[in-house]
């Protein structure tokens, strides 16, 4: 993204935000920005923090470190971080949908709509007798609340079933409903976590449709995490990749989708692949080094959050803090940057990256090197174009393959 937006094209910035779990580091000085009116996508393999993100935006977890700063088309400005989590919607006009359905399964779909907007209601109410005793401002909020309700189950297409309970819908049409709730309450920034997952390609277009709707003509800009390509590649903006809590690419679909780091990292390259690309170049000192993936000794959990693979190869607790290690090859991106690196052959002086405070310096990841343009990765599934494989070119690596502080 433009280093040089302004604050007022931006909804969202994101600024070395990090979150541990004891001594885990589910995200590291991650720092990204989502532009007012865009949709914005947060994509990459299980585990690697996207929920934890959102989590953090919306008031759920509180950060470690860092910082999250909303701007509001009025201009007020408001750091989520330090927000009380139910102002978070009230003040600073954040919705989102969760990764698992969450409606009143036994209440109509025009009901849960109003639930939504309960807020409204209840002030408009005088927190009951006003309401109790039909004030007129009481009735006309609560007619104008039907109204908003009407209109998004039209625009989800679900009017014709508004009286049914939401429980019997199928489930494309609940996460649709999902979707109409959160804009039920006029959200300027609406964060919608994995909305295809599960959905037939007849309900993504559907969804993909609602979005576009809500983008062009609502001006609420979008915050997404979706596994499904076809609605990320449709309809963002612009994606930023995750990988192990850190971003290793961040860019419009077209520069991401042949990034040879995302294609390592998650878009299905296996090990085989990797060392093939390897093999292609002729590095077979970086194919040696690499490890063969996941260590099931040390994976993760039967959680679907814990699917990551490799989360820690140990754990030490230092005077100076913890430190996390991911398992060595965990990391395709850091495959595919170890492998570049190699072939160059060619130190210089170590990457100016911003570190978690509580990361412990590493001598090897000190020590970082320059990637050429001539190494860039022939990707086994996308051909890399020149934009992007310059990018990745341009980077100097992390330091330690598969490592994580
Ligand atoms: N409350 C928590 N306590 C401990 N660890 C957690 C907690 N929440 C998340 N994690 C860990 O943080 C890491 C990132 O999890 P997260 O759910 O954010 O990943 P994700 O990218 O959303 O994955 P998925 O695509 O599977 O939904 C995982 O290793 C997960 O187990
Ligand atoms: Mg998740």
């Amino acid at each position: 993204m433009d280093a040089q937006a302004s604050a007022s094209e931006l909804i969202l910035q994101v600024e070395h935000l990090s979150m541990k779990f004891g001594g885990l580091v589910a995200i590291g000085d991650l720092s990204f920005q989502a532009r007012r009116g865009e949709i914005t996508a947060l994509i990459g393999p299980n585990g690697a923090g996207k929920t934890t993100v959102f989590n953090c935006i919306t008031g759920f977890y509180k950060p470690t470190e860092g910082m999250i700063t909303l701007n509001r088309r009025d201009g007020s400005t408001y750091l989520l971080e330090r927000l009380p989590n139910h102002e978070i919607p009230a003040r600073a006009k954040v919705a989102r949908t969760f990764q698992n359905i969450r409606l009143f399964s036994g209440m109509t779909l025009l009901e849960n709509l109003l639930v939504a907007q309960h807020n409204k209601l209840m002030k408009a109410s005088g927190y009951t007798l006003l309401g109790l005793f039909g004030f007129p401002s009481y009735r006309q909020a609560s007619a104008e609340s039907i109204d908003l309700a009407r209109h998004w189950l039209e625009k989800a297409d679900l009017v014709d079933r508004a009286d049914d309970p939401a429980g019997d819908l199928p489930y494309g049409a609940q996460r649709r409903l999902e979707i109409a709730r959160a804009m039920c309450t006029g959200p300027e920034l609406l964060c919608l976590d994995e909305p295809a997952a599960g959905l037939n390609p007849k309900e993504s277009a559907s969804l993909n449709a609602l979005l576009m709707d809500i983008k062009d003509n609502t001006g609420t800009s979008i915050l997404l995490i979706e596994h499904d390509m076809s609605v990320v590649m449709q309809i963002s903006d612009h994606v930023v990749v995750l990988e192990y809590g850190r971003k290793i690419s961040d860019g419009n679909p077209q520069s991401v989708r042949t990034d040879p780091r995302v294609i390592a990292a998650y878009l299905g390259v296996d090990d085989e692949e990797v060392e093939t690309v390897l093999t292609e170049v002729g590095d077979e000192d970086v194919i040696e080094q690499l490890d063969t993936g996941p260590d099931s000794a040390h994976g993760p959990g039967n959680s679907a959050s814990m699917m990551a693979g490799p989360i820690s190869d140990s754990v030490e607790h230092a005077d100076e803090g913890e430190r996390v290690t991911v398992s060595k090859g965990a990391s395709k991106a850091a495959q595919v940057d170890a492998r570049a690196t190699s072939v160059a052959g060619k130190r210089v002086a170590p990457a100016p990256a911003k570190r978690a405070p509580a990361a412990k310096p590493d001598a090897e990841s000190s020590t970082a090197k320059a990637v050429p343009k001539k190494t860039a990765v022939k990707a086994p599934t996308a051909k890399a174009d020149s934009a992007s494989t310059q990018e990745a070119a341009a980077k100097p690596t992390t330091g330690k393959r598969g490592g994580r502080k």
